[in-house]
């Protein structure tokens, strides 16, 4: 079976010629930099809004883009605007108030010109909704000294006289991004408990270049964010100032990436988690960095499980990390610290009532543990606190000052409204029925390299790969779908790409942000990402994803909903795609907040109903890289993720789970495997999906990972014994390959070498799930 039909290579080979010519045709001049004067609004406020929810009951009326100013709010830092920005946020019949637990068809950005907004109750954020700030001149949320409210800004309200009831269910809190905001509470007095966020979200969630200001008198009692649970998730760019606080956070796992903590009491207060990886953390002026619960090794008592910090630089701040509870010989919380600058900080690791577990000062902790510790094929632990296997790092991961590599979400913040076009101006309807694939093809081919291409919201069906060229840069307005459908996506023996991002060979800067990718089933031959571009040289992270998922099923318009897909139903209609993301060998990639999900419930029909939905593959990579994964994939047949002769890759929080209906039917059905993409292999005793498969690959760095299995055919009386599955992380032939920081769920091994198990579970207990701090080879 060959991967590329004829009309792929013809349509490599037109990608090939866009950009051996260098410009899409229509282009008088490249892109270059942007050209917004500096009073100009950030270009998102001003570009020509004609967004629409292709499957909202009533389309032409129901408005995506909403401007705080268009709906009475002032921004002068005098007018009291909540009532305007709550109106902003909920007017147009959307999801939200405790009676809608999720919808897909009522998505909003809620927008905020730069300006100063007094605020003096909550805004209660909707599902499905992304607060933008002018990215040139970040506004702020001023709240007002008699605010009254549980917290600025709320992602999942508790219901008043509710009995502890809430908006949405935390676990299923998905799509919600707030970017470019600032949160001011200093004028709420000092003694006075209040807090910026309260973000209890899941995944597909992104926090975004935001900044709280608190007090910072002592005994102080303001919060810069508050997370009691859910199931992250990723934010980044974040700065907290002041307060008892930065952050308090308790969520099943979390990707935190580039915070910065000045001037808090205590800079991160830890709950409880599954996971959580810090990376890339700034720490100044703080009592403790990281005050974290620990000790709960119940399933009933759940602390902070596991808690890995990587590239961190802390200062003037008596104590880095402290556990509430000691680790006398055992696991009480798994810690991992790699690469961590302490300036002034005279105890790196201690427990509260004073012990120091690990001295600090001024210096540099390279590669540090605390949990238990596995190398090779033994699965004989050995319980650290000290030093531990440090990752070979491959450069090409590092920025210039060795810490892993990061790239923000591009805004195009200096960019004119001028420089971008809309993909609905040049006749693609987004309307969700249409055939766009000519008219999104024929934008790609005309203006790849001088225009950014905006998708204004919106469904766009395509029937056919579209091939974006290298040098395409790619906008979303509120998570716009691409959702292919179609006989050319029909044939598993013939799988094909729906987006196929850059050709074969290229190199350039390709950029997708604030885009979703799904099918219209069945569709069993869809690839829904082919990923074949690569940074040119000296550009770190030029191609890449930020905010952009895949969700396969279980919303209006894909045809795999309740009605046709209830769960325990193995209906071929239902087969969703054969592959989420595939990075070639040629390629690199940087993705930031990509959630790969084969829909478990719907999320469109009362929000809750259970839907067996069938995707063949999660992300396979057999790319040299480098490979940047801040990402997460879940319930995909065979495997979530899968590394082949792949090099050089940073992983970061790895999320997956298995199938619910899985053993029945046993992976890998309804698909079949298929060697020339190197399928793991099944057998009577490996009959269920993988979370993460390596193969013949070196330098891989996974730091942090989740892996859970919480159901055999959607019963959980699995749980109890930890026999849901039993193995579900395997490593073949492999070298330089280390594992920090990975839990499990309900599986007998956590970790296997050639598919016989190594790691055992019962060794591990953490809480509620299992624990081991490294594994190398
Ligand atoms: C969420 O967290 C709160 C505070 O820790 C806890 O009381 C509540 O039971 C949690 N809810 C769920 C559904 O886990
Ligand atoms: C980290 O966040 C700060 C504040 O948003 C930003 O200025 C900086 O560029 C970010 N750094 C990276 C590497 O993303
Ligand atoms: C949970 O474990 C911690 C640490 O051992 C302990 O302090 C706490 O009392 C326990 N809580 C419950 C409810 O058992
Ligand atoms: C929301 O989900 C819960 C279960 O998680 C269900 O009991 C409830 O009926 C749902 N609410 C709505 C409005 O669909
Ligand atoms: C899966 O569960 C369903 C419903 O409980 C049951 O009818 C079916 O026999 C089960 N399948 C297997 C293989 O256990």
């Amino acid at each position: 079976m060959s991967r590329y039909s004829k009309s792929l290579l013809l349509s490599a080979l037109l990608a090939f010629s866009t950009l051996v010519s260098g410009l899409g045709t229509s282009c008088s001049a490249p892109l270059g930099s942007g050209t917004a004067a500096p009073s100009d609004p950030y270009w998102l406020q001003t570009v020509k809004h004609q967004g629409t929810s292709a499957f909202n009951s009533d389309p032409s009326s129901y408005q995506v883009f909403r401007n705080v100013k268009d709906f009475g709010a002032k921004g002068d830092g005098i007018t009291d605007d909540t009532a305007a920005i709550n109106s902003a946020m909920s007017s147009g019949g959307r999801c939200g108030g405790g009676s809608c637990n999720s919808s897909t068809v009522t998505p909003a950005i809620v927008y905020f010109p730069a300006g100063t907004y007094l605020v003096s109750s909550a805004i209660d954020t909707y599902y499905y909704t992304q607060m933008i700030g002018d990215a040139k001149k970040p506004p702020t949320l001023l709240a007002s000294s008699s605010f009254n409210g549980f917290a600025v800004i709320d992602a999942d309200p508790y219901i008043p006289n509710g009995w502890g009831a809430q908006w949405f269910s935390n676990q299923d809190n998905f799509y919600r991004s707030i970017r470019n905001l600032i949160i001011d509470l200093r004028q709420i007095p000092a003694s006075t408990s209040a807090i910026g966020l309260h973000w209890q979200v899941s995944q597909a969630t992104s926090l975004i270049n935001i900044v709280v200001e608190m007090s910072t008198a002592s005994n102080n009692n303001h919060q810069g964010m508050f997370m009691e649970n859910g199931s992250g998730g990723f934010m980044g760019d974040i700065i907290f100032n002041g307060g008892k606080y930065g952050i308090q956070v308790g969520n099943q796992q979390f990707t935190v990436r580039n915070l910065t903590v000045n001037n808090a009491a205590t800079a991160v207060s830890g709950i409880w988690n599954w996971g959580f990886t810090f990376q890339g953390v700034t720490i100044n002026n703080c009592q403790v960095g990281f005050d974290l619960a620990t000790g709960g090794t119940t399933t009933s008592n759940q602390t902070v499980g596991s808690e890995a910090i990587i590239d961190a630089v802390v200062t003037n701040t008596p104590i880095f990390v402290r556990s509430s509870v000691a680790s006398n010989g055992q696991l009480a919380g798994s810690l991992v610290l790699n690469n961590i600058k302490l300036s002034n900080v005279p105890t790196a690791v201690g427990v509260a009532g004073g012990a120091t577990v690990l001295a600090g000062g001024t210096t540099t902790i390279a590669s540090w543990g605390q949990g238990n510790v596995y190398s090779g094929t033994s699965g004989s632990k050995n319980f650290v606190q000290g030093n531990i296997v440090s990752a070979n790092k491959p450069s090409v991961l590092l920025d210039s000052a060795g810490r892993i590599f990061g790239k923000a979400h591009p805004q195009y913040a200096s960019y004119a409204a001028s420089q971008f076009i809309s993909i609905k101006s040049q006749g693609a309807k987004g309307d969700g029925h249409t055939d766009d694939t000519a008219a999104i093809q024929s934008v790609l081919n005309e203006y790849a390299g001088c225009k950014i291409i905006f998708f204004d919201a919106g469904t766009y069906h395509v029937t056919d790969t579209i091939t974006i060229p290298a040098g395409t840069q790619i906008v979303g307005e509120a998570w716009s779908v691409i959702m292919a459908g179609g006989s050319a996506f029909s044939d598993q023996k013939n799988p094909r790409a729906v987006i196929q991002a850059g050709a074969a060979s290229s190199q350039g800067v390709l950029e997708i942000s604030d885009m979703v990718f799904t099918t219209a089933g069945p569709a069993p031959g869809a690839i829904m990402i082919e990923w074949n571009v690569h940074d040119p040289s000296g550009q770190q992270a030029a191609a890449g994803m930020w905010d952009s998922h895949i969700r396969l099923g279980g919303a209006a318009g894909t045809n795999m909903q309740y009605s046709q897909c209830p769960s325990g139903s193995v209906n071929s209609a239902c087969q969703a795609a054969f592959l989420g993301i595939y990075l070639t060998s040629g390629s690199s990639a940087y993705l930031e907040g990509t959630w790969v999900w084969t829909a478990d419930h719907d999320l469109d029909t009362s929000g809750s109903s259970d839907i067996s939905i069938f995707t063949g593959r999660g992300i396979l990579s057999e790319s040299h890289g480098p490979v940047w994964l801040i990402g997460t994939s879940e319930h995909a047949a065979l495997y979530q993720y899968s590394l082949v002769n792949a090099q050089n890759h940073y992983i970061g929080f790895a999320q997956t789970e298995t199938p619910y209906y899985q053993p029945s039917p046993a992976a890998p059905a309804p698909y079949s495997t298929v060697s020339f993409y190197n399928d793991p292999t099944f057998s009577s005793s490996i009959n269920m999906a993988w979370g993460m498969y390596i193969q013949s690959s070196s330098n891989i760095i996974i730091f942090g990972a989740g892996f859970y299995s919480f159901f055999q055919n959607y019963s959980q009386t699995c749980l109890t014994t930890n026999t849901c599955q039993a193995q579900i992380f395997n490593i073949d032939s492999a070298s330089n390959v280390i594992a920090y920081s990975v839990s499990t769920v309900a599986t007998t091994y956590q970790l296997s070498v050639s598919q016989n198990g190594v790691i055992r579970s019962s060794g591990n207990a953490d809480g509620f799930q299992e624990t081991f701090t490294a594994w190398s080879k």
